[in-house]
Formats: C-alpha cells, structure tokens, sequence
C-alpha cells in the first residue's frame, strides 16, 4: 500500500510529467535526495560560515516626506555552498534582498529596473496598496524597462515582505532569489521595549536544490528535492549572541515547504507577533510552524544560557510537512555577558476593531487530476483565470470565508492581498495563540477547514487570493476579488 508520503511523492511526479517539465524529470523528483547518488553535491557541512546580516537598502532620496529607493534587478553570483559560486536572482545584488524599512504614515517609492531576460511584477505581500501598485501577477513590467511602486504605509506596523508576482514565472523567480524584507513600524511599536537595533535580527528560511556544481536546480513542485535549508541565504549558519534577549524576524521564503522549528533543548520561544504585526499577548512556545509566505516574530533570552553554550534551531519536519526529519537551521552560540535593558511587556497591542460580518463564502483547495492525468490546481473548482472575477466584496463590509483543503494528503496554505484579517476558527475550534493577531497567510494541512474574518476598509479594485506554495498558485490555485 502507498504510505501518505509515497502518495505525495507520486502526486508532484505526476504533476510534473503531465502538465509541466516533461516525462524527463519525473525520475528527478521520484528520487529522494539520497537516491539522486553521485551526482548530487554532498550536503554542506553545517556551522561552518556566520549568519549574513541582511543589508538595508539606503534610500536615493527622502525629500517630501517620501522615502525614494531605486532597486535594480539583476542576476549575480552569491558564495552560498563552500567552495562553490551560485547564478543567482537578485535585488539590489543581495541573496536574499535587501530589507526596506519604513514608517506607518511616511510614504515610500521603490522604482525596479528589470535587467533580467522576464518580465517581472513586485507585490508587496501583507501590504495594504491601491491595486495598481500591488504587483499583481499579469501587471508587468518587460526587461529593460521600470517601474515604480508607491506604498503609502497607512497600515499598522508589520513584518512584510516583497517578492516577484509575475506570473508563472514568480515560483521560480522567488526560488531564484527575487525576495526581500520589508519591516514597517509605528510609534506604537517603538514605544514597546523589545529588543532593537542590532538586537532585532531578521531570518529567512527556504529550501534548495543545488546540482553537482552549485548551481540551484528548480524543478516545478519538486516537493522532496530541495534539500538544502538555508538561513539569510546560507546553509545552516552560526550566530554569535550576547547572553541577553533577541527579537528574530523569521520568514519562510521558500515555495512549497512547510516549517516546525524547535529549539533543540526544547526550550520556550516567546512569539510575539505575526504576519501582520503584534500579536495582542505574547506567549510561549516550543514549536513554530510556518508556511510558506508565512512570518513569526519571537524573542529568545539567552541570558538563560551560560557563555559558551551552542544551541541549535531546527527545523524537525520533512519537507512534505507530514514526517520526522530533524534539520538544523541555525546555530546560536553565547559567546558574551550584557545588560539587558530590553522586556516583552505583557500586553503588546490592540488589534483594529472589525464590524459584523454581512457576508460569508467559502473557498476549497484542491489538486485534482484531469482526463489526461495531467494535474490541476483550483480554487473551487476554477484554475486562475486574470480575465474572470470570482468574487465580488463591498467596500467597507466585513465578510467570514470558510477555507478547506479536502486532500487527505497535500498541504496547502492560503494567503490574501491587501487585507490583514483574523482567524476565528480551526478545525472548529478556537485558533491557537499563534493565530490570534492580523494574518495575510494562514498553513492549510491536509483535512483543514479555517474561518477568517476580513474587514475591506482600504482600497477599491481587482486583488488576487491564492495558495502561496507558489508552484500551487502557478499551476493555477489562485482567483480574483473585485472590492467596489
Ligand atoms: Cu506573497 Cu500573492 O503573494
Ligand atoms: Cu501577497
Ligand atoms: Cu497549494
């Protein structure tokens, strides 16, 4: 009998060779990372290079209240394995991007110069935007040509991030490397006394598949090929820490693969915030799961540890998120005694007050195999059509949708533009602490059923929702809402 992974490992196989790459590379994806032999680049010893400490991008100008930065897109060659030169995808030449940060109430403009061979679409994920500024999937912009983003920043502090849309090219434009941070704060945050500064370290998380050479190997839905963690663009990193709190912005960048991490000694790491900001509490915990496009803001104190302690974060889930297999991702090493003028208070903030929902709907994630056993990716029912609108919201109306991934066996998640809404419900019960702040992306295990609740307050026009393991949107697990 098929066992729920080998039941996986044949759906991306098939999906694979029906619709997409060719019957060639299915033997690709049907071979674990073992199995793939001698060719296969041996995994990189971990601990052996220091966590890159992503740069900020320094504007081009700040005059009339707006923060300018002109980015260019670009290929480049990143020192990602030991002793090996990857081809990668680049903004502003950095692997992974450049972090953006900014200010609620203060405007920023980033302008993309796109010198690769594609057309490229930059969307601000999480990030409330007028339509036209979204970086909607058929809204590109040709090689050789710009394009300018305007973001006002009339949303609540957040952990954002931003990444190529366009689409079916997107999952592999953001593999390659197209993705960045964007961290907005506000005076409500700033006045909190969490860990700042040099204290507040953004991570992001992804898979890879490197060949022989060090080249990145992408393989449309190659859910069991991709190895490689890497960590702020770097197998499995060390981080050198003081003895004293520290605020880790961590984001999972990668395509398909869910996350659990852990730290090794199993002991607690206070979550403090989400996708879309503080959570109202912060509370403890000794596991963290994030989806894909998914981010959790946490504070470890090492001050509980003595100097010269190595601790390990792993991530202990297989890359299907349905098995064990323990992975480190970071080591911390305390290597200092400081004081600590930093706390995570016992209330973090309030979250906006939503009215009654005037609508309900409900969404269904399905992977289903046509005549031709070709696989296709839908939301009820429909593969992404840009010419169709599926639903159509009133401005300012609150509406409940009922999300469900009926699949006994694939996992999905479900992430949606423009609004930061709440989750009310799991599997009908209470959602987890975890869950309790403002969402864009929610994880969609096999069997889920998830009620959110979204407040349409902001912009009017034509946003996309859609599952954000972003080989599932390209193949076409993604719609469209008219807000009007
Ligand atoms: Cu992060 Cu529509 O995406
Ligand atoms: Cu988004
Ligand atoms: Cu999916």
């Amino acid at each position: 009998m098929l066992t729920r992974r080998g039941l996986l490992r044949v759906g991306a196989a098939t999906t694979l060779s029906g619709a997409f790459t060719g019957v060639a590379l299915a033997p690709l994806v049907m071979a674990k990372p073992a199995e793939s032999g001698a060719s296969a680049l041996a995994e990189p010893e971990p601990f052996r290079t220091k966590l890159p400490v992503l740069p900020v991008l320094t504007p081009v100008s700040v005059s009339g209240g707006v923060d300018r930065y002109v980015v260019p897109v670009r290929s480049a060659r990143a020192g990602i394995l030991p002793g090996a030169v990857t081809d990668v995808l680049t903004f502003n030449g950095s692997f992974p991007g450049p972090t953006i940060k900014a200010r609620s109430g203060r405007p920023v403009s980033v302008t993309y110069r796109n010198l690769l061979q594609d057309p490229l679409s930059v969307h601000l994920h999480g990030g409330s935007v007028a339509a036209a500024d979204d970086g909607a999937p058929m809204d590109t912009f040709e090689p050789g040509k710009t394009r300018t983003y305007t973001y006002p920043n009339r949303q609540p502090h957040a952990s954002l991030w931003y990444h190529d849309h366009a689409h079916h090219s997107e999952s592999e434009h953001v593999y390659r490397g197209l993705s960045g941070s964007y961290l907005l704060t506000d005076a409500d945050e700033l006045a909190l006394p969490l860990p700042a500064g040099s204290y507040d370290v953004p991570i992001a998380l992804r898979d890879a598949h490197f060949d022989e050479s060090g080249q990145l190997v992408y393989v449309m839905d190659e859910i069991f090929g991709r190895p490689t963690l890497l960590t702020n663009g770097k197998p499995a990193p060390y981080f050198e820490v003081a003895a004293r709190k520290y605020r880790f912005r961590l984001l999972n960048s990668s395509n398909l693969r869910h996350l659990r991490l852990r730290l090794a000694d199993s002991s607690p790491i206070t979550q403090i915030g989400s996708d879309g900001g503080l959570l109202p509490r912060p509370y403890d915990t000794d596991t963290l799961w994030l989806s894909p496009g998914e981010r959790a803001d946490v504070v470890i104190d090492f001050s509980r540890y003595p100097v010269g302690t190595q601790l390990v974060l792993q991530n202990t889930v297989g890359p299907a998120g349905d098995s064990e297999e323990v992975r480190p991702v970071l080591r911390l090493d305390v290597v200092r005694k400081v004081h600590d003028p930093s706390s995570v208070p016992a209330i973090l903030r309030t979250l906006p007050a939503q009215p009654e929902a005037s609508q309900e709907r409900s969404m269904e994630l399905n992977m289903s195999q046509a005549s031709d056993s070709s696989w296709v990716a839908t939301i009820n029912g429909k593969v992404y059509d840009p010419n169709r609108i599926d639903i159509n919201v009133q401005q300012d109306t609150a509406e409940i949708w009922t999300i469900t991934n009926p699949s006994e066996f694939v996992p999905h998640n479900f992430h949606v533009h423009l609004v930061q809404f709440r989750v009310i419900e799991r599997n009908g019960g209470e959602p987890g602490p975890e869950e309790a702040g403002l969402k864009d992306t929610i994880r969609m295990a096999p069997g889920d059923t998830v009620r959110i609740k979204l407040h349409f307050n902001s912009y009017r026009g034509v946003y996309v929702y859609h599952c954000h393991m972003l080989d599932h949107s390209a193949m076409g697990m993604m719609a469209q809402m008219k807000i009007s």
